[in-house]
């Protein structure tokens, strides 16, 4: 008889999520009886004020949720209200050449990747893509383990990509985990329950594979038979490192030496090192194991002795720790694993000086003083938040000796501590009344100089029973800590709560100022200021974001940016960082949240527009979305649709992802975004023309459309009033207020350019000349080119020049500054004869390279002077 798994969740509702998602991906682990039972921290009775946070709210907020409910799940491809995102000038780093106008959010169950008007996506690579030439291409009636164990993985989570040096970012090697299976979509009905066990053994793991692309602008594809290509599989070796390898705690009758495992298994999210290495996260292990479910760390770790979804432990003995000689299999999983992309012979490792409980995932950062700092979260209900400290210090160019750091270090959980009276924080997520939920924080060690700081604890035992040891010592229950990410600009540290709907709930936890809000629906993020270096104690933190739909009524907080000007945002899950420092996060769980499907998300962390929140992306019904990558300096990003589809059926499939023009799916991918290429051929411009790049960047940008007749007229001079009209484009081309008098006399409403030309003079950047006029159509000189981009880069102060910076611009004459400044960017170098001729104009062709320059290479951006 066919083996289906066990989905008996018809009256599953007090989930955040999809009760699919909640079956195989973390075992009901929210349904189930809280592991940490620990009576530290607080506890408040608010069983008298345990109200449906929708009774709360009211019947307005309570009618908008009922009715996105019912629209979505016609499935029609519906899109909500605009979210009236605000637009990028008036604060928030500038720079980032990834611009996009935000999303509107996209119904729950829309079957849908929705991208910004200007972009388009495409798939790299899925579920099932072979990755070696003698494998079998994806078939869904004929799927064994053998060729699951050639092929890509399914449900794609965490994902990497780094460039292969001296490839020019033409080549790259791509790490995912696979973080769990659906056997249920995966597979036809008649399946065999030995396939379905092979099938979904080999279809965790993690897969290293390469790819490859035309230029900047194209999309990656995978290299089948790439050189680093890889699947780790079920029965790969991983070596234990740290402490707490060769322990007895670890040994079982396969490994009496404790130190090699074979597989990995829940792997979520996961981090690349500063030696280039991948970290990843052990997380919902437990789902795979029966075990007694009696001891101590059994319940602690929510490790039961009810059969598994999987049934693994029916047909391979290690999964059933009652069986003799694997009581310790289970402490073998729920490390964080480092694997070298690099090597595909080498033996990735679990490291236990990180500790053991359901990592998300690590991320490291570079101390100031040289020893690296590892952040890690528990994710699950109440658990909390970890950090580790190597031993050693990080050389530069040493990657043997960098290799080592994660095996030998401290470890500490975090302490939270609020600014505020604890009657400010009243669960229902209003700010306190010092207009923040802040306060100081501590780390508190568990393992310091390799000797325990835990009473009762050995080594050995606050490592492998990291959960037990940290109860000791009354860390803060967290709800849910996913991503937890140090930003490389500010070297503060992120940390995403997704969710915790118990949170309040009768002899559970109640709110504290850093985990605000009583059962918490959609989540917040933690920003994290270390006192002193990054291996500080002591630590300031706040929240950045309360999520949620303003929209809907929920109660929010975005950094203090207006409600009514952010996509609504819930569950967040994975973060990334652009080239800018922006925030990127990515979400799983908003369809039960806030009734759209999920998304990537970017979050302004600085100025004005700190705690603006865009919608970039939306993905497809059911799906979650992944290990976001943002290279916003080729302006691309990367995402992995995790489970699209989780709660159909084989028969009846809720997505058809990603190939839906072939109406069949779903099938998890990993997916690029990336802007789609305008027509940008000129006659006159074939490939290898002298500054052609820049041309064409030029017309992709939309800076430049040529002339009607089709052509760009390279060596034709650009004209004052063209020169206008590019700055403006470069700058957003933002609407101008209209001026009550005309500032020129040969400017005139309607003429050509005139926006650009009012605008260019409202921000001081071209005055015309003194007879009132703006010669629209005369050259520019080169003199009054660098004057206009010396403005429009908003005036940046420099010491006037003392001598000359080009043999033909004298130190004191007119605009000899504005050259100075130019040559000292590198944005014109000047003649190769030492003269820089400041009166002679500028071909069409020689402008695109300055602009590129300017705008790209040096990344200079519109800032408006003073
Ligand atoms: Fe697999 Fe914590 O998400
Ligand atoms: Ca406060
Ligand atoms: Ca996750």
């Amino acid at each position: 008889m066919p083996l289906r798994l066990p989905l008996l969740m018809t009256d599953h509702v007090a989930g955040k999520r999809s009760a699919v998602t909640c079956a195989l991906k973390c075992d009901n682990q929210c349904f189930g009886p809280t592991c940490n039972t620990s009576s530290n921290g607080y506890f408040r009775d608010i069983a008298a004020a345990a109200l449906s946070r929708r009774a709360l709210l009211g019947g307005a907020a309570a009618g908008a949720v009922a009715i996105a409910v019912t629209t979505g799940t016609q499935a029609a491809p519906a899109q909500a209200a605009g979210p009236g995102v605000l637009p990028a000038e008036g604060g928030g780093p500038a720079g980032s050449p990834l611009e996009f106008d935000a999303i509107s959010p996209v119904l729950l169950k829309t079957d849908e990747f929705t991208v910004p008007e200007g972009f388009a996506w495409h798939p790299i690579i899925r579920w099932g893509d072979k990755l070696w030439s003698d494998a079998p291409d994806f078939d869904w009636d004929a799927q064994s383990g053998e060729t699951q164990s050639v092929q890509f993985g399914y449900n794609n989570d965490y994902t990497e990509i780094q460039e292969v040096p001296g490839s020019d970012g033409l080549r790259a090697v791509m790490f995912v985990n696979h973080e769990y299976t659906n056997e249920n979509i995966m597979l036809p009905p008649h399946t065999d329950a030995a396939t379905i066990t092979e099938v979904g053994l080999a279809a965790h793991g993690l897969t290293v594979v390469d790819l490859e692309r035309d230029d900047r602008r194209s999309p990656y594809r995978y290299v089948v038979d790439g050189e680093h290509n890889r699947r780790l599989l079920s029965d790969t070796p991983y070596a234990l490192t740290g402490p707490a390898a060769g322990s007895d705690l670890l040994t079982t009758v396969d490994d009496p030496s404790g130190r090699e495992v074979l597989g990995t298994f829940g792997n979520c999210s996961g981090g690349l090192t500063p030696w280039g290495t991948l970290l990843s996260g052990e997380e919902n292990f437990h789902a795979y194991f029966r075990a007694p479910g009696t001891s101590d760390a059994d319940k602690r770790y929510g490790i039961t002795d009810k059969a598994t979804a999987r049934g693994w432990e029916n047909t391979h003995a290690r999964f059933d720790t009652r069986t003799p000689g694997y009581e310790n299999e289970t402490n073998r999983f729920g490390w964080i694993v480092e694997v070298d992309p690099w090597d595909p012979t080498s033996t990735p490792r679990k490291h236990t000086a990180l500790g053991r409980f359901k990592h998300e995932g690590a991320n490291v950062i570079v101390a100031e003083n040289g020893h690296v700092v590892a952040y890690s979260g528990d994710d699950e209900k109440f658990d909390y938040l970890y950090k580790f400290v190597s031993h050693g210090t990080y050389v530069e160019g040493d990657r043997k000796h960098n290799m080592t750091l994660l095996e030998e270090g401290d470890l500490y959980v975090a302490r939270f501590t609020g600014n505020s009276p604890a009657a400010e924080i009243d669960g229902t997520g209003a700010v306190p009344a010092d207009g923040s939920f802040d306060g100081s924080g501590e780390w508190i060690p568990l393992v310091v100089g390799g000797r325990s700081r835990v009473p009762g604890f050995s080594v050995e035992e606050a490592l492998v029973h990291t959960r037990l040891a940290a109860d000791a010592v009354s860390p803060t229950k967290m709800d849910r800590c996913e991503d937890v990410e140090p930003s490389l600009a500010s070297r503060r540290v992120y940390v995403a709560c997704t969710n915790n709907s118990d949170r309040g709930a009768s002899g559970k936890a109640a709110p504290d100022e850093a985990n605000p809000r009583r059962e918490n629906r959609d989540g917040h993020v933690v920003e994290i200021d270390e006192q002193g270096d990054q291996t500080s104690t002591t630590f300031a933190w706040n929240l950045l974001l309360v999520c949620g739909d303003p929209a809907q009524g929920d109660v929010t907080y975005f950094s203090g940016f207006p409600r009514d000007k952010v996509s609504p945002i819930s569950c967040p899950d994975n973060l990334a960082f652009d080239s800018v420092g922006n925030l990127w996060i990515s979400t799983d769980g908003a369809p039960d949240g806030i009734g759209y499907n999920d998304g990537l998300f970017r979050v302004t962390l600085t100025g004005d527009a700190r705690g603006r929140v865009e919608q970039f992306l939306s993905v497809p019904a059911d799906a979650e979305t992944c290990g976001p990558i943002v290279r916003d300096q080729d302006r691309t990003a990367f995402v992995s649709v995790q489970h699209p589809g989780e709660e159909g059926s084989y028969e009846e499939p809720t997505s058809m992802f990603p190939e839906f023009e072939k109406g069949s799916g779903p099938r998890p991918t990993v997916v690029q975004v990336l802007p789609t290429p305008r027509p940008t051929a000129f006659t006159d411009v074939p490939e290898g023309t002298m500054y052609y790049d820049e041309i064409m960047w030029m017309a992709s940008e939309g800076i430049t459309t040529g002339y009607p007749d089709g052509t760009f007229r390279p060596l034709s001079p650009v004209n004052r009033d063209a020169m206008a009209e590019y700055l403006y484009r470069l700058a957003g081309a933002p609407a101008i207020t209209p001026p009550r008098t005309q500032p020129f006399t040969d400017v005139r409403p309607g003429m050509e350019h005139y926006e650009a030309m009012i605008w260019a003079y409202q921000q001081g950047i071209a005055q015309g000349f003194g007879d009132r006029t703006f010669r629209p159509t005369a050259p520019i000189a080169r003199d009054a080119m660098a004057a206009f981009l010396y403005r429009y880069a908003g005036s940046p102060e420099t010491a006037a020049p003392t001598s000359p910076p080009f043999t033909d611009v004298p130190a004191r004459s007119q605009f000899a500054r504005e050259i100075a400044w130019l040559k000292a960017e590198g944005i014109s170098t000047g003649w190769a004869d030492g003269t820089y001729r400041p009166l002679a104009p500028i071909h069409r062709d020689a402008m695109a390279a300055f602009l590129h320059r300017a705008t790209v290479t040096r990344r200079i951006s519109f800032r408006k002077a003073g």
